[in-house]
């Protein structure tokens, strides 16, 4: 175990390592600079969150880390090795000519990285691969950052994308978090559950950022007690929240915010899509969509608010809608 935790620091200081030299890079790189410009991102946000740049050639690192082929390298996911049957064909940087976004987790440890390009090739964003260190259902981007805002702010804004959290940031919303181009789970709410007691899920308005929130909605409910609360604030279609605080503004933003979903609130409407209340039918339809979601909700004061909401919306007594989602426990009664 020592020898391991030894492993993992190691690899820490590889990254940050690599962090410096992409920082370095960035500043000698007129592309990346006004890359980052044409964004709005400041000199200072930029500096906070440790942006920088890769350059375009095969083997940039081996300028910072001489012996290039140290097997920390690969394993730290900076580097990609190559081999055909045990040989060894090419070895490589992972990250080439790409804008460079540090992953630090909560001890400010760098653990990866994200890259995206200049232009419009595809992927879009690289992300560091699994390692020893990395772990994405596990680690938020700017986590680290915002740790401080989390308390003062009193809630966390979770969002998808890098950008999302700098502009964020930028703009005074320092409180802000993003996965890292992975569903959200339950580890992450458990995470920032440790820093606030209010998490505010803040996706694309598009229907994958609308997909995104009804999977968050999963992964919360189980942690959603009677002090600790999930919300979710939806987004125009054409924004994401770095497009739309830069359009609109912090007000804006902050009206989006204050208006945001309680999980009460659209576990119903999840349960009720597609449903016509009006009819026998439809509210059947309901009955059955909303039994595994409030399944997943923990015993407590909460839990029975729903179960009379949505009684009351199928228009049956709690008793009743009891006996409608456990037939057997009411024949044991
Ligand atoms: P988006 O496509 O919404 O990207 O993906 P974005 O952050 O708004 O991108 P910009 O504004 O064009 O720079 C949201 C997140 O999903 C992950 C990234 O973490 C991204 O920030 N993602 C996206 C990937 O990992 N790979 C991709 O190719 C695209
Ligand atoms: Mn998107
Ligand atoms: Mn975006
Ligand atoms: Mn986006
Ligand atoms: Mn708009």
């Amino acid at each position: 175990a020592a020898q391991q935790r030894e492993k993992q620091s190691t690899l820490n200081e590889v990254l940050e390592k690599a962090c410096q030299a992409y920082q370095k890079h960035l500043k000698y790189s007129e592309r990346a600079v006004t890359y980052f410009k044409g964004r709005g991102v400041s000199g200072q946000v930029a500096k906070q969150f440790g942006l920088g740049y890769a350059p375009e050639g095969w083997r940039s690192l081996a300028s910072v880390f001489p012996n290039y082929e140290d097997p920390l390298l690969v394993e730290s996911g900076l580097v990609i090795l190559h081999e055909e049957e045990g040989q060894e064909v090419k070895r490589y940087d992972r990250f080439r000519d790409r804008v460079m976004f540090p992953i630090r987790n909560i001890k400010g440890e760098y653990i990866g990285f994200g890259g995206r390009v200049l232009g419009d090739d595809k992927p879009k964003y690289l992300n560091s691969p699994e390692t020893p260190v990395f772990s994405k259902g596990r680690e938020l981007y700017g986590l680290f950052e915002a740790r401080a805002a989390l308390r003062e702010q009193g809630y966390a804004l979770v969002t998808e994308g890098y950008m999302d959290v700098v502009a964020l940031a930028q703009l005074g919303f320092p409180n802000a978090v993003a996965t890292l181009g992975t569903a959200c789970t339950a580890e992450h709410v458990q995470k920032l559950f440790r820093f606030t007691d209010v998490v505010v899920f803040s996706f694309d308005g598009d229907s994958a950022g609308r997909r995104a929130a009804r999977k968050a909605l999963d992964a919360a409910l189980p942690l959603a007690t009677d002090v600790r609360s999930v919300k979710f604030l939806f987004l125009p279609p054409e924004h994401d929240p770095d497009s739309f605080i830069r359009a609109h503004g912090k007000d804006a933003f902050a009206r989006y915010v204050s208006e945001a979903v309680p999980l009460s609130r659209f576990l119903i409407d999840v349960a009720r899509d597609g449903c016509d209340l009006h009819s026998a039918e439809g509210r059947a339809h309901m009955v059955s969509n909303a039994k595994p979601l409030w399944e997943l909700m923990p015993e407590g004061a909460l839990k029975q608010q729903l179960l009379a909401e949505i009684a009351d919306l199928i228009q049956l007594s709690n008793r009743e809608l009891m006996n409608v989602w456990y037939p057997s426990a009411k024949k044991i009664a």
